[in-house]
């Protein structure tokens, strides 16, 4: 496995396989990997000819009262995780690469940047699609793996390829939980036993929205009120938002009557987790 720490390298390296005719496929993470990274990797090496991990903790969708600082940051387990599962290309820029001083060009995907977590987080899905592209580029792959897990970053993506032609398969993967029904993510690791116990209310909030739906409810209405209900019997979490919105434009839906994203977010001790289903 190689690792490139530079995007002349890495550059070189995609081309390389491009030119003798190699699918490459990409997975961009900020590493801290779990099972639900690896399983876009799995996606990707069952696709594609060679697969291409980058990491890196992109600034520019952090806050400035955000966690950017203690992201988790586990460089060497992350390289042995994917060198097992055999990924060929590791890219893991440092900031200055990726942002050199005078770095003033943003992508921005105008009026869906401002929906759900765009709406508590000012600013993070311009900094998500500015690296994104910036590693497309970079990168140049055939088809690159998100997680469902991150559904509005997927809706976002998918119109930033659309909208500037870049020519790149998104392809998306579905979410990868805990035993219990947590979501995976790299932020549980903030959580302790009893915040990790008070976080699984966003799953049953989610199975509760499931219920409602195998119920005939169609009402939108009533599905953010039984998740308010939901809410209020774990005080120790704050609800950001449970909206139920269009997968494609994130527009808040009134009534279900075709597939529709039920979203939720939520602060769990000083974590901000994040979870959603599909239903119809
Ligand atoms: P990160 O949070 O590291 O996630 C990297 C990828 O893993 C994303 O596509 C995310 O949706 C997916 N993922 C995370 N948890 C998952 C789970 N439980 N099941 C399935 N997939 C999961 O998302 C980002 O990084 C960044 O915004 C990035 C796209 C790398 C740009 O900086």
């Amino acid at each position: 496995m190689q690792i490139f720490r530079t995007i002349e390298t890495m550059h070189g390296a995609s081309r390389a396989y491009y030119q003798h005719g190699q699918r490459v496929g990409f997975v961009p993470t900020m590493g801290a990997l779990h099972e639900g990274h690896l399983s876009l990797v799995r996606a990707a090496k069952a696709h594609c000819d060679v697969v291409t991990a980058s990491i890196f903790v992109n600034p520019t969708q952090f806050g400035p009262a955000e966690d950017f600082s203690k992201y988790p940051r586990t460089f060497d387990r992350d390289c042995e995780l994917l060198q097992k599962e055999g990924v060929s290309l590791v890219f893991a820029p440092t900031v200055e690469e990726m942002y050199p001083p005078g770095a003033v060009t943003f992508v921005t995907v105008e009026g869906l940047g401002e929906k759900l977590c765009g709406k508590s987080r000012p600013g993070h899905f311009r900094g998500v699609t500015t690296v994104v592209s910036k590693l497309f580029h970079i990168v140049g792959p055939e088809t690159a793996f998100f997680g469902q897990k991150d559904a509005a970053q997927v809706a976002i993506l998918r119109r930033m390829v659309r909208d500037l032609n870049i020519p790149v398969e998104i392809a998306v993967c579905p979410i990868v939980r805990e035993a219990d029904g947590l979501a995976m993510s790299s932020r549980n690791a903030y959580l302790d036993a009893q915040q990790r116990k008070a976080a699984l209310v966003l799953y049953r909030s989610l199975q509760e929205a499931q219920a409602l739906f195998g119920q005939g409810c169609r009402a939108v209405d009533r599905f953010i009120q039984d998740a308010k209900t939901v809410f209020a019997q774990e005080p120790s979490v704050r609800l950001d938002y449970f909206e139920i919105v269009d997968p494609e434009t994130l527009e808040p839906l009134e009534k279900i009557d075709s597939p529709s994203l039920v979203a939720v977010a939520a602060y769990v001790g000083p974590a901000r987790l994040i979870d959603n289903v599909v239903l119809g």
